[in-house]
């Protein structure tokens, strides 16, 4: 008799709570930022977990981390499923972890019934999704979707840290894992999220089906003044780069959201050289995240930033330079795997609706290479990248189902 696969709650909740310990921080969340020895013991657990549990373990030479499972028909490429383990600084214990640890669960769940799909199943643990430690985020995706990587050696990370140095011990960490060559074809990725926003909460639904995710844009800006004494060198004297800063950070918060309210811009990182108390700085260098469905809204607010930055460090007799470290165009998914999750999820009868991610997330890159889309969930008062996100467990539980459910249907299709 075959068995039908069910998720096994407590051992999906379980797991989320053993993932959380690693890189715990006093605050309730994560701190398990790219590469870092957390990062390396989250996945050497996920890998110690596969082996065990006798499924292949891969990895690519950008440390993203495969575990197989074998399909009935060794001609199709595999389905992909899963999400990333890296966090931010102080992250949440669900951004990625849900994703990855459902995908794993899912593989579990289908192994336990001993049931048969056409096509292998593949749990995909991808690398530097945040992009807080070594920017660009969407790392592991992106090279794995044939992103040119050569300019990638030189990166320096926000501590200071090589990116080279720190992929090669990640990936010597876990030798278990196989080394295969970055890319190869794939049938379709489902990846399943926290929403990280309130929409779903709002709404009382348990799932979001996304369709599309907007575009993100990085951009870094470094104004350069001169060092002086904060004691001796009056107004008519400074080239101050933080007035300059402060100026520019105002006019754009004060100009672009509040007229276009699907806009999103954030100052989330300020640094001052020297950084002395007593000292006018010598520069500052603020980064900037743009978001936006439409690209040409994207241009038109890169080019007021430009404006607005040119114009305050010349009224402070500064220079400025600005550098683009992150651009990704919002894309829609597959109108066949969205219609996969549908049936999933009306087969579940669970309330749902159709919506646009404001995160970016890896599958805007995979869905380049093969129909894909994802899941979401709710969290609490829509809070992410942030110690305190929490998704009940039952909504948690509940992503895993639809997950499995649509992974099944799109590994033996009709
Ligand atoms: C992903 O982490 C994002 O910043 O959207
Ligand atoms: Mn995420
Ligand atoms: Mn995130």
């Amino acid at each position: 008799m075959t068995l039908v696969p069910e998720i096994d709650g407590e051992r999906l909740l379980g797991r989320l709570d053993a993932f959380a310990r690693i890189g715990a921080t006093p605050a309730g969340g994560v701190n398990r930022q790219a590469f870092s020895l957390e990062d390396r013991s989250a996945r050497r657990l996920l890998a110690e977990l596969a082996i065990e549990r006798g499924f292949a373990v891969f990895q690519d030479a950008m440390a993203n981390l495969f575990i197989r499972r074998e399909g009935t028909d060794a001609t199709l490429p595999p389905l992909l499923i899963g999400s990333h383990l890296d966090s931010q600084p102080t992250g949440g214990r669900f951004d990625g972890a849900l994703g990855t640890l459902s995908a794993f669960e899912t593989l579990e769940a289908v192994e336990d019934a001993k049931a048969e799909t056409r096509m292998p199943i593949e749990v995909v643990a991808w690398a530097n999704e945040e992009g807080s430690r070594f920017a660009p985020g969407v790392m592991g995706s992106m090279a794995f979707t044939g992103a040119d990587i050569s300019a990638w050696q030189s990166i320096v990370g926000s501590d200071g840290a090589s990116l080279a140095g720190e992929l090669g011990a990640t990936i010597s960490a876990l030798p278990e894992a196989t080394l295969r060559p970055l890319g190869m074809p794939i049938s379709g990725y489902i990846e399943l999220h926290i929403e990280q926003g309130p929409s779903l909460e709002k709404e009382r639904l348990p799932i979001g089906i996304v369709t599309a995710v907007q575009g993100t844009r990085w951009l870094e800006i470094s104004i350069e003044g001169a060092a002086g004494h904060a004691g001796t060198t009056g107004l008519a004297y400074r080239r101050d780069p933080m007035v300059a800063a402060v100026a520019a950070m105002h006019r754009l918060q004060t100009t672009i959201m509040p007229f276009d309210s699907s806009a999103r811009l954030t100052v989330g990182r300020v640094t001052a050289k020297p950084g002395s108390i007593n000292a006018i700085p010598q520069s500052v260098v603020f980064a900037v995240d743009i978001r936006h469905p439409q690209v040409e809204r994207l241009d038109a607010i890169e080019a007021e930033l430009r404006q607005v930055c040119a114009a305050e460090a010349e009224a402070q007799h500064c220079t400025v330079m600005i550098r683009r470290s992150f651009d990704m165009p919002g894309a829609a998914f597959s109108p066949d795997m969205v219609k996969t999750l549908e049936e999933a999820v009306n087969s579940l009868r669970l309330p749902h609706k159709q919506m646009i991610s404001g995160a970016f997330h890896d599958a805007l890159f995979l869905a380049r290479v093969a129909p894909a889309a994802m899941i979401f969930v709710p969290c609490r008062d829509g809070l992410s990248h942030n110690e305190a996100e929490y998704v009940e467990p039952a909504y948690a539980v509940t992503g895993a189902r639809v997950l499995l459910q649509a992974a099944i249907a799109a590994a033996s299709p009709r």
